[in-house]
């Protein structure tokens, strides 16, 4: 029995590799099932919520905080005061560390409770109320539209870029991303990079199953579809392997030409 499982598991993983993608409006409508499923016996740990995550939810923040702040430093900046923004703020781990240092934190997700989680982990550990708002992964445009184009000074993304539905999904977040940051403005992204093994590759079908390998890049392939969204990569940090997963890599951007 145990064999005959792995077997038709492998079959599957090689279906996921070889067939053609799935459409992507089947990939966003499966992210939205996905992560709407809160009783879903991993979804506090994917959310990565508190209750999910245990002790290694306030590790998360800090080292965050701390490879920003260095890729930042490579400019010679800080993380800004004004406005920062985190796409897939998830349950606050990196909220909690951010919020304090700017004016306004803004937490975008996919889920209504995890930004209600979100926002009650910041007040309860930095006495800071948030803004709040909720994406539908097909439609990321909205985000720019309720904030304003040019109004964050920081966009910050972490372990969100692998769970996208697909590449196509990924390069309209970078769009947002470009819209919404100040003309000096910059970018922390965390991707997962394809190291060109059959586990580095990304899905590109059955969400629920592949959920945090759905969307990877090879490095220099994420580097020129920054550039074609009007941003302009400056250091890239590779993390082979961290506490929650592997094969991440931090891009640091600002607009082309602020
Ligand atoms: C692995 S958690 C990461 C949370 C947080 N960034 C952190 O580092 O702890 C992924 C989060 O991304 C959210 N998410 C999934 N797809 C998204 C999308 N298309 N846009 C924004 N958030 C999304 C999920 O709801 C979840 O809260």
């Amino acid at each position: 029995m145990g064999l005959l499982r792995a077997a038709l598991s492998g079959a599957r993983d090689t279906v996921s590799r070889v067939a053609p993608p799935q459409s992507q409006r089947a990939l966003t409508d499966a992210a939205l099932a996905h992560w709407s499923d809160t009783e879903a016996p991993r979804w506090a740990v994917e959310s990565h919520w508190r209750s999910g995550l245990g002790e290694l939810w306030s590790s998360v923040g800090p080292r965050q905080l701390a490879l920003t702040r260095s890729l930042l430093a490579s400019l010679g900046r800080d993380v800004p005061e004004g406005r920062v923004l985190e796409w897939g703020c998830g349950g606050g781990a990196n909220a909690v560390s951010f919020a304090p240092l700017c004016r306004e934190y803004v937490g975008v997700d996919i889920s209504q409770h995890s930004l209600d989680e979100c926002r009650d982990q910041v007040l309860t550990h930095t006495g800071r109320e948030i803004r709040t708002v909720l994406v539908d992964p097909a439609t990321p445009e909205t985000v720019v539209a309720e904030l304003g184009p040019g109004t964050i000074d920081l966009v910050v993304c972490f372990y969100v870029f692998e769970l996208l539905p697909s590449s196509r999904s990924a390069t309209q977040v970078l769009r947002a991303v470009h819209d919404l940051l100040a003309a000096d403005g910059a970018a922390v992204i965390q991707i997962k990079y394809d190291d060109g093994t059959w586990t580095g590759a990304a899905r590109r079908r059955d969400y629920h199953r592949h959920v945090a390998h759905m969307t990877t890049f090879k490095i220099h392939e994420f580097w020129a579809i920054c550039e074609q969204q009007g941003l302009r990569p400056h250091v890239l940090t590779l993390v082979p392997e961290d506490e929650l997963d592997t094969r991440y890599a931090y891009v640091l951007l600002t607009r082309s030409g602020g």
